[in-house]
């Protein structure tokens, strides 16, 4: 699916410029998601017109609303990331029992707080700065010059770079596209309406993984701090708990990202906020990155398993239940794109989950996000308007995103 979409005109009223370019804005986003998940996503997208908890045989209890998942989320007597149905039926046997994202407790708060060293303001700008800096300079330069950029490309060879900092691989072009097929191959898997990977599946994985680990483990036996796996020795870290961590970082913030960068600048250009969101003030752009965030949801459901009997807003549920928290609903169901309007509280940051399971990567999240809009930046500082000139969106892939979003320095941008 390529092209540019003109928004129609209903009934011969014409929609001013924003209305037209929010509609085209959605448009595209409902493309990236249907193509995706063709019968998964508009199902659960239906379950709103039944109501804010709604019982689906097969797939779980599905929460639409911001405020009942957030009560969901921070429950955490009953409700849990461990047990039948569970993001840990999933990625235990791949992963080993102890990768945060299967984790509950004592246990869970204790590697978290031994991994947050990692995601330091300080230490997501050492490990940004020294590595992806090298992958975007030329972003702008290219772009000015005239040439045509291919923004999923560039976005994954970003994303490829961090893995290889992670993995403490040197981040040649062939080491970063592989690391990015690994991850790929693995997040793959998965399908919501699947609870658990078949066992050809896991071996599948687990050998991925186990190769993309190797130079980890000898950079964590090194102990070199330079490396991440050397700090995370450094931390306090087993080699067990390390490799797991490495893993679950690898599942967890390659594909966001990978998916979220593309769409916050196509959502930007198609409602016109994309010379603002590269040019305007740090809280302007973390107004609009928030909004798109909360748009796109790049993370769309969140699992849980009922450890107790327990009611989800009025629905009954027993133990063993799953419950799906629709997070793409809850989140954009609070209204069209406005970067103006504040977020209300029941929905802010559910982007990123809620209580002990937060997005431990969200700094490294946005720092990736700030070097790519940092390296956009020359061209509409220039008076260049930047433009998306082709796009397509990619199939059957878990988390939603384009397979390539061409970008292109257009005319002089008008008046700011
Ligand atoms: C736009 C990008 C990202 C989004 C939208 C996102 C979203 C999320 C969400 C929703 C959760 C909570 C899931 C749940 O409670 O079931 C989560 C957890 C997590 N994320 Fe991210 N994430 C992003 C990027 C990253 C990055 C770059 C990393 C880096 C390594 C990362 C690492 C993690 C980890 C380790 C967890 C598990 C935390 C725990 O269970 O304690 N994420 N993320």
């Amino acid at each position: 699916m390529t092209g540019t979409t003109t928004a129609t005109r209903p009934g011969g009223h014409v929609p001013s410029d924003a209305a037209q370019g929010l509609r085209r804005a959605m448009v595209w986003e409902e493309r990236v998601q249907r193509a995706a998940h063709p019968v998964v996503y508009p199902a659960i997208r239906g379950m709103r017109r039944l109501g804010p908890v709604v019982r689906v045989p097969g797939l779980g209890v599905v929460v639409s609303d911001a405020a009942t998942a957030r009560e969901v989320l921070l429950d955490t007597e009953r409700f849990t990331k461990v047990g039948p149905g569970s993001p840990a039926e999933l990625w235990t046997p791949v992963l080993g029992p102890s990768v945060l994202l299967n984790m509950e407790g004592a246990d869970h708060a204790n590697l978290r707080r031994a991994l947050s060293g990692l995601f330091t303001p300080r230490a997501v700008r050492e490990l940004t700065g020294a590595t992806v800096g090298a992958v975007l300079d030329d972003l702008a330069p290219r772009l000015l010059a005239g040439r045509h950029v291919d923004l999923v490309a560039q976005t994954a060879a970003m994303a490829g770079t961090v893995i290889c900092a992670m993995t403490g691989l040197p981040p040649t072009d062939a080491a970063v596209r592989e690391a990015m097929t690994a991850a790929q191959s693995v997040v793959g898997l998965v399908r919501l309406h699947r609870r658990s990977l078949t066992p050809a599946q896991v071996r599948h994985a687990r050998a991925v993984l186990a190769r993309l680990s190797e130079p980890a483990r000898a950079a964590y036996r090194d102990g070199d701090e330079s490396t991440v796996p050397g700090r995370m020795r450094g931390l306090g870290l087993t080699e067990t708990e390390a490799m797991g961590a490495v893993g679950a970082f690898v599942l967890t913030g390659t594909e966001t990202i990978q998916s979220f960068v593309p769409r916050l600048v196509a959502l930007a250009a198609d409602t016109g906020w994309l010379d603002r969101l590269l040019t305007g003030d740090a809280a302007l752009r973390g107004r609009a990155v928030e909004e798109a965030l909360r748009i796109t949801a790049p993370t769309p459901a969140m699992l849980r398993s009922v450890r107790a009997d327990a009611h989800v807003g009025t629905v009954r549920v027993r133990a063993g239940d799953r419950v799906v928290i629709a997070t793409i609903s809850c989140c954009r169901d609070a209204g069209p794109f406005d970067p103006d309007t504040p977020t209300s509280p029941a929905v802010r940051h559910l982007w990123f989950g809620a209580g002990p399971h937060f997005c431990l990567g969200m700094p490294l999240a946005m720092a990736q996000v700030d070097a790519v809009l940092d390296a956009l930046a020359p061209v509409a500082r220039a008076g260049r308007a930047l433009e998306v000139t082709d796009r397509a969106v990619a199939r059957g892939v878990l988390i939603p995103a384009y397979r390539s979003l061409e970008l292109a320095a257009g005319a002089a941008a008008g008046p700011r």
